[in-house]
């Protein structure tokens, strides 16, 4: 089978590792790919955005599958220019990409499920706005309700901070037109999680929960970043815990979507907050996150291929996964200086040193060759990926990897996994 993976991150590099162990491939491309998603894929000088493009050459190269890894495309429509001529795709039409385009959307859909998530009221007048957080209190969350690059939330301690939120959003629109709407909702206390299920329109499937690090410092501090980190399985998510999240946040999801006429094909992942209530949502996002697919990645026996593919015809009520028993673990590196402006081209040595050490796999995210040497032209760098028997051995063998990275313009945090680590795992 033919395949094209659409997108240049870590996320798309550990599809594509994953995709090219399978023994039904025959052609892997990657549009536009990276300098570590070139060893295993031919990469292609598309843009993940330029949909036409990319649907031209599916259809001129008789791609079999064709697998999206960013929203941006989605949101575009690739996965419905997709199917209008003929070529199979695992990803949501842009009217269920919606989701995660529009956060008021989303707490409609979830409402109308009856899925356990915060209170909310949905605003496009500043004064409005204003009162019902006076009249709901502090502590209170307040977002953007379109697209703001993962920055559009503001986690209000207290009152002035969220009235300044709603300043800054919709008086200043520092996110530009994403402001022009906001969501103001409650302030969920618990343990986060990322949990992912495929869907195909009518059932979903579990795959695993992760646990992200989004903010840029070690202990949690700084600003937040598209994540720093992730391990899988992680303890928060019980069987139990599992359970319940697919009953209440994942198949009611699907069966609202379906009956709405925007059923849900693609990777789901669902923003949860393990309270003392039980799970609850805090957002849909259409896609796998990055980096938690680099740990559902290796953490992962079946062949992906097959299982995709069922996700695209809508036979996901055949698929059962296989999972390894071992703990997966990834140290996202970063160019200094990010989420804030960095350093371009800088080169990167000391990676075949790095993927040498046991059960280590170095993913590629913001990477390019240059000269015949790898440099740096992302914030997100590398994931540098390790599985091992336990949390502590995984992350020893990351931090092992790591440690033998020749790249003094990078960092990473140096405290991934220590919810779990603190539990003694
Ligand atoms: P989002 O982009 O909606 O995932 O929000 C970014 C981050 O803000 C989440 O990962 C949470 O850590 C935090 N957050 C969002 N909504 C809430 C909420 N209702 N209560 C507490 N924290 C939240
Ligand atoms: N790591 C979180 C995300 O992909 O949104």
């Amino acid at each position: 089978m033919k395949v094209l993976v659409v997108g240049s991150g870590g996320r798309e590099h550990a599809l594509c590792w994953k995709l090219k162990q399978s023994p039904l491939l025959s052609r892997l491309w990657c549009a536009p790919g990276n300098a570590g998603i070139a060893a295993v894929a031919e990469c292609l000088a598309i843009g993940s955005e330029k949909v036409d493009e990319l649907v031209a050459f599916a259809a001129a190269n008789a791609v079999d599958l064709v697998v999206v890894g960013p929203e941006a495309p989605l949101v575009l429509g690739l996965a419905d220019k997709c199917r209008a001529v003929g070529i199979k795709v695992f990803g949501p039409s842009a009217a269920a990409a919606e989701l995660e385009g529009s956060k008021g959307f989303m707490k409609d859909v979830a409402a109308k499920a009856g899925i356990p998530t915060a209170w909310y009221g949905r605003f496009r007048d500043m004064d409005a706005a204003k009162s019902f957080i006076r009249e709901k209190g502090a502590p209170i969350v307040v977002k953007t309700d379109g697209l703001a690059a993962g920055k559009g939330v503001v986690v209000a301690m207290t009152l002035d901070e969220a009235l300044a939120a709603v300043d800054a959003m919709m008086g200043d629109k520092v996110f530009g037109d994403a402001g022009d709407e906001l969501v103001i909702e409650e302030f969920l206390d618990g343990e986060e999680c990322s949990f992912f299920a495929l869907c195909d329109g009518k059932t979903a499937v579990p795959l695993a929960a992760a646990q992200d690090h989004k903010r840029v410092g070690d202990g949690d501090t700084g600003p937040n970043t598209g994540g720093m980190g992730a391990y899988s399985p992680t303890p928060v998510v019980t069987p139990d815990i599992q359970a319940k999240i697919m009953e209440s946040s994942i198949l009611p999801l699907v069966r609202t979507m379906a009956g709405m006429g925007r059923p849900y094909t693609g990777v789901l992942f669902a923003g949860i907050m393990v309270t003392e209530h039980g799970p609850k949502l805090l957002e849909y996002n259409v896609r796998f996150g990055d980096p938690e697919c680099q740990v559902l990645m290796a953490r992962l026996k079946s062949d992906l291929l097959p299982v995709l593919l069922a996700g695209a015809e809508g036979r996901l009520s055949e698929v059962t996964l296989e999972w390894r028993d071992e703990v997966a673990l990834v140290v996202v590196m970063a160019a200094m200086g990010y989420p804030g402006s960095y350093e371009k081209n800088t080169v990167i040595g000391g990676l075949e040193a790095a993927g040498a050490v046991e059960g280590v796999t170095v993913l590629h995210a913001g990477t390019a060759l240059k000269d015949g040497k790898v440099v740096a032209t992302g914030g997100r760098v590398l994931g540098v990926t390790a599985i091992g028997a336990t949390v502590s051995e995984a992350r020893q063998r990351a931090y092992a990897a790591v440690d033998c990275l020749d790249w003094p313009q990078g960092f990473c945090r140096r405290d991934i996994a220590w919810r779990a680590v603190a539990r003694g795992l």
